[in-house]
């Protein structure tokens, strides 16, 4: 299976590749820009590969879950510019308290967020709104990531957390199955509300002390 999900996107590479090659090899100068162009899409392409071969590991290997001092804020965002928002889709992040030093996994959590806003933005073709909210009460620390996108349907609801369940032509179904057990890896449960053509809202929640905090 895997073998099949990198086959598109590697010949999609090779072809653009080819492509870049020769419109370089012109003088003139939108054969330049159009090359520009191909590049961001060759971006896109690796990006996907990237993200297929990090599922599988994830997927895969035992999570180890040591807890370090974590600015979430500045976590959210590396999440947001990772996941390559496009301009369409106007996002926003509520910060509710300090949570500059929470005690995290930041590499799992980082890759959760990832995972959840690629969803998120996957689900607004036509753009929307993206909102992601961090709050900490007592012990524990709640991350939301909230769409305006389709919607998921109610049969569906039930199957998206099993492995290789997806309704995308380009889809795994291991974006939240990882996501899932990155979470549990951390003592923390991941739960969804969505409603057909309004959106939906993953929230996370995990135990995490402030740092240094008794
Ligand atoms: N925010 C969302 N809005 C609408 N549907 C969603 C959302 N998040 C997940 N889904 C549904 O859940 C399914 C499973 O999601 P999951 O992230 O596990 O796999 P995927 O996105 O299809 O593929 P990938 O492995 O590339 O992440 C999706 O195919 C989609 O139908
Ligand atoms: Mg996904």
């Amino acid at each position: 299976m895997v073998g099949h999900d990198l086959r598109n996107p590697l010949q999609a590479t090779a072809g653009t590749l080819y492509l870049v090659k020769k419109l370089l090899s012109s003088r003139h100068v939108e054969d330049m820009m159009e090359a520009v162009k191909l590049l961001e899409k060759l971006h896109n392409q690796v990006y996907y590969m990237d993200k297929i071969v990090s599922d599988i590991q994830d997927y895969a290997r035992p999570v180890g879950a040591k807890l370090i001092e974590t600015n979430v804020p500045d976590l959210i965002r590396e999440a947001t510019s990772d996941a390559r928002i496009p301009r369409t889709v106007q996002c926003s992040m509520i910060i509710e308290g300090d949570l500059s030093n929470a005690m995290t996994n930041p590499i799992l959590l980082k890759r959760v967020l990832t995972n959840l806003i690629n969803n998120s933005v996957q689900a607004m073709p036509k753009g929307g709104r993206l909102t992601i909210t961090a709050l900490k009460h007592q012990d524990l620390l709640t991350v939301s990531v909230q769409d305006t996108g389709v919607g998921i349907a109610p049969a569906s609801l039930e199957k998206i957390f099993n492995p290789f369940f997806t309704t995308k032509a380009q889809g795994q179904g291991l974006g939240l199955v990882v996501s899932k057990r990155l979470v549990e890896a951390q003592g923390g449960t991941i739960t969804v509300k969505s409603k057909m053509g309004e959106g939906s809202t993953f929230t996370i929640t995990i135990p995490s002390k402030i740092a240094g905090a008794a």
